[in-house]
C-alpha cells in the first residue's frame, strides 16, 4: 500500500486521539485532511494521474482510508456531543440574571403618602379632569372674567372657556355639587401652568383638600394640617400662618414650616428666613358655596391647596425640581 497514505492514515488518527473532547479542534483537522483541499482530498486526486492499470487498486486503498477516518471523526465528534450537548451546555455556577423591577416615582410615593394621612383623618379621595371649564377652574372659585388673580396662575388655553387645569380648587366645587354637608375629601392631580425655569416646571402636582359642616371653624384649619404636618414630616416639625389673600376663601392664609433642612437656623433651601412655604388655605368664600347651592348662614368649612413637589423635595433632600421629570434611572431607582 502507498506510504504516504498510511501515512496521512496513521498521522490523522493520532491527532483526532489528541483532540479528543475538542469539536473546534476536530472540525478543523476535518477540513484539512478530508475537506475540498485537504491532504486526503488531494491524494484521491492525484489516482487520475496514474497509469490506468493502477488506479483501481490505489483508488479501493485511498477509499478504504477515508472511510476510516470519517468513521473516526464521527465517532469523537459524538463523544463530544455526548459530553457536554451544545443545546444544554450550562454553567450551573453562573450568578442568575435578576429581573429588573420598577417603582413607584417619588412623587406618586409622596401623593400617597399624602392621601393617607388625610384618609386616617377621615377625608375621602376624589379625583377630577385635567382638563377643565373656565366655569370649574375660575368662575365657580371667585375668580371673575378680568379678575387680576388670574395673573397669578398663567393659563393653557384649550379655548376661550376651556383650560388645563391650574390647580386643584375646581375640585372642591365638583364635589359639592354632587354632595350635600358633611363633605371632607382629599383631592390630589395634576396641575399645569405656563411657567419653566429652575422652581417651576409647566406641569405639576397638588392635593387639594376640603372639609365643609356645620360649625367647622378656623381652629379645625389650624389642628388638622398640623396633624398632617408633624405626621409627613416630625412632631418636631413647628408650622406659621400666614395672612394671604385667595379669592375663594376668606380669610386666607399660607402655611410655612420650619425648614426641615436647617430647623430654623437659615440656609439656601430656605434662603436664609428658616421657613419654608407649603400651601395655601382658607376658610371656603360664601360666594363659592352659593355657587354650589349651599347655605352659607349654615354651613362653613376650610380648604388647602398642598404642592407635592416641594414636600416631595424636603421630604428626600432634592435640591432641584427638574429631577422628577428627568426620567433618569439612577435618580429614581433610590427610591
Ligand atoms: N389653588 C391655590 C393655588 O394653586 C392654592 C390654594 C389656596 C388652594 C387656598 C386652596 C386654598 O384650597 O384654600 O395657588
Amino acid at each position: 500500500m502507498d506510504a504516504e497514505l498510511r501515512q496521512i492514515e496513521a498521522e490523522t488518527l493520532g491527532e483526532i486521539e489528541a483532540a479528543r473532547g475538542d469539536r473546534e479542534a476536530l472540525q478543523a483537522l476535518q477540513v484539512r485532511v478530508l475537506g475540498r483541499k485537504g491532504l486526503l482530498t488531494q491524494r484521491l486526486r492525484a489516482i487520475a494521474l496514474l497509469p490506468p492499470e493502477k488506479r483501481p487498486e490505489a483508488g479501493r486503498e485511498a477509499n478504504r482510508v477515508k472511510e476510516r477516518l470519517l468513521a473516526a471523526f464521527a465517532a469523537a465528534l459524538r463523544a463530544c456531543e455526548e459530553a457536554a450537548p451544545a443545546s444544554g451546555r450550562l454553567d450551573v455556577t453562573l450568578p442568575g440574571r435578576m429581573e429588573p423591577r420598577g417603582r413607584l416615582h417619588p412623587i406618586t410615593r409622596v401623593t400617597e403618602e399624602i392621601c393617607a394621612i388625610f384618609s386616617r383623618m377621615g377625608f375621602e379621595r376624589v379625583e377630577g379632569p385635567e382638563v377643565e371649564t373656565d366655569y370649574y377652574n375660575f368662575e365657580a372659585l371667585n375668580i371673575p372674567k378680568n379678575h387680576p388673580a388670574r395673573d397669578m396662575q398663567d393659563t393653557f388655553f384649550v379655548s376661550a372657556d376651556v383650560v388645563l387645569r391650574t390647580h386643584t380648587s375646581p375640585l372642591q366645587v365638583r364635589t359639592m355639587e354632587r354632595r350635600r354637608p358633611p363633605v371632607r375629601v382629599i383631592a390630589p392631580g395634576r396641575v399645569f401652568r405656563r411657567d419653566s425655569d429652575q422652581t417651576h416646571t409647566p406641569m405639576f402636582h397638588q392635593v387639594e383638600g376640603l372639609w365643609v359642616d356645620e360649625g367647622v371653624s378656623f381652629g379645625d384649619l389650624k389642628g388638622t394640617l398640623t396633624a398632617f404636618v408633624q405626621r409627613m414630616f416630625d412632631e418636631e416639625t413647628r408650622l406659621r400662618f400666614r395672612p394671604s389673600f385667595f379669592p375663594f376663601t376668606e380669610p386666607s392664609a399660607e402655611v410655612d414650616i420650619l425648614c426641615v433642612i436647617c430647623r430654623g437656623a437659615g440656609c439656601r433651601v430656605c434662603k436664609g428666613t428658616g421657613w419654608l412655604e407649603i400651601l395655601g388655605s382658607g376658610m371656603v368664600h360664601p360666594a363659592v358655596f352659593e355657587n354650589v347651592g349651599y347655605d352659607p348662614a349654615r354651613v362653613s368649612g376650610f380648604a388647602f391647596g398642598l404642592g407635592v413637589e416641594r414636600v416631595a423635595m424636603l421630604k428626600y433632600g432634592i435640591d432641584d425640581l427638574r429631577r422628577f421629570f428627568e426620567n433618569d434611572l439612577r435618580f429614581l431607582s433610590q427610591f
